[in-house]
């Protein structure tokens, strides 16, 4: 059986930290407030002209380089963003152009926070289909750009970063002992969109617009949906909360993350967190997370990773693989 593995993963940073306290100085809030409803400490915010496909450009880089592969090896990206550089073209093409490849394809998904669970999704299955060898799978977002900076509810809780992957083909034998991505489960509802969205675009208002949010509302569907595409994954590869090495879900709310832990059985010393440092990163948060437990030497080649996402549309998701 075709199935697809994770040779090589990366991620960046914007260098400008922004920390709770320099919030607090704009606008009504404090680190004591954030903290304790969010978990985040600081979030980093791209440069004035550093765009979403610069900051991908540099994570496709770093995943190359841990791949040891060329750019030239990549035969498909899928990006995923809902801040991407222009309306078109896709993100994807610039990154594509950036690193000098012109063969394959490359194209953006939409599916917000949810975004990344979707692309791997969407490239493992061209890989195991045999449509194509080596995709770069990748996670950008530049939020700081859809913020209402004067909405102290939604405005303290994003940042700004990118992830990826590079996803490659390999024969398994079809069974959980297989390397590679085992399992992958979509979901949405576009009945949910007035508790996430942005109120602008090129069809409706003309001007990019900025992010909307109940949180509350968002809050009380987040851990439901999450443990749903869990259990979905683990009926559909026999492994469960015991028996996966590491937990590493959409940085979103430390009390989502905590609470959908407890609600699976799976011990915290399992979960990868970084949305103290990170803040919510969108797309861009799973493939960070992920990175940053790779680099710190935490998660090893043969551990089986569990991941998740929620978020606008809403759209959310699950895959679990063994890297
Ligand atoms: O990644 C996509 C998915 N998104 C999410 O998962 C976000 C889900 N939602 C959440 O994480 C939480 O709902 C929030 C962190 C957004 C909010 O936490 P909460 O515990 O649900 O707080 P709340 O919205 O119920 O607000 C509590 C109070 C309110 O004041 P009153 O009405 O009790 O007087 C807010 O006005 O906190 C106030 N508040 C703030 N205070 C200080 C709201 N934002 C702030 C702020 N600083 N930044």
């Amino acid at each position: 059986m075709r199935r697809s593995r994770i040779a090589g993963v990366g991620s960046y940073l914007p260098a400008r930290i922004v920390t709770n306290a320099e919030l607090a100085a704009r606008m009504e809030t404090s680190d004591d407030w954030i903290r304790q409803r969010t978990g985040i400490g600081q979030r980093h915010i791209a440069a004035e002209g550093e765009t979403t496909s610069m900051l991908a450009l540099k994570a496709a880089e770093a995943a190359l380089a841990h791949a040891g592969l060329t750019a030239q090896d990549i035969d498909l990206i899928v990006l995923a963003t809902a801040t991407p550089d222009y309306t078109f073209p896709s993100t994807a093409t610039q990154v594509q152009a950036a690193l000098g490849i012109t063969h394959g394809a490359a194209f953006d998904v939409a599916a917000v926070c949810s975004g990344f669970v979707y692309a791997l999704t969407v490239a493992d299955k061209f890989i195991a289909s045999g449509s194509n060898k080596r995709a770069l799978v990748i996670g950008a977002e530049t939020f700081s750009r859809i913020l209402d900076w004067e909405d102290r509810t939604t405005a303290v809780l994003f940042g700004d970063g990118a992830g990826a992957v590079v996803l490659e083909a390999v024969e398994g034998k079809g069974d959980a002992s297989d390397t590679g991505v085992l399992t992958t489960h979509l979901r949405s509802d576009g009945r949910h969109r007035a508790k996430l969205y942005v109120d602008g675009g090129p069809s409706t208002t003309g001007t990019v617009g900025h992010l909307r949010m109940e949180g509350r509302e968002v809050f009380k569907h987040a851990v439901g949906m999450i443990t749903d595409v869990i259990v979905d994954a683990f009926a559909a590869t026999g492994f469960s909360a015991e028996t996966i090495d590491w937990f590493v879900p959409h940085q979103a709310n430390q009390r989502i993350i905590t609470a959908s832990a407890d609600k699976l059985g799976i011990p915290m010393e399992k979960v990868v967190l970084t949305v103290d440092r990170h803040g919510n990163t969108s797309a861009a948060s799973i493939p960070l997370a992920f990175d940053a437990a790779v680099r710190d030497g935490r998660i090893q080649r043969g551990d089986v990773v569990l991941v998740e996402a929620m978020g606008g549309g809403f759209t959310w998701g699950s895959a679990l693989f063994r890297f």
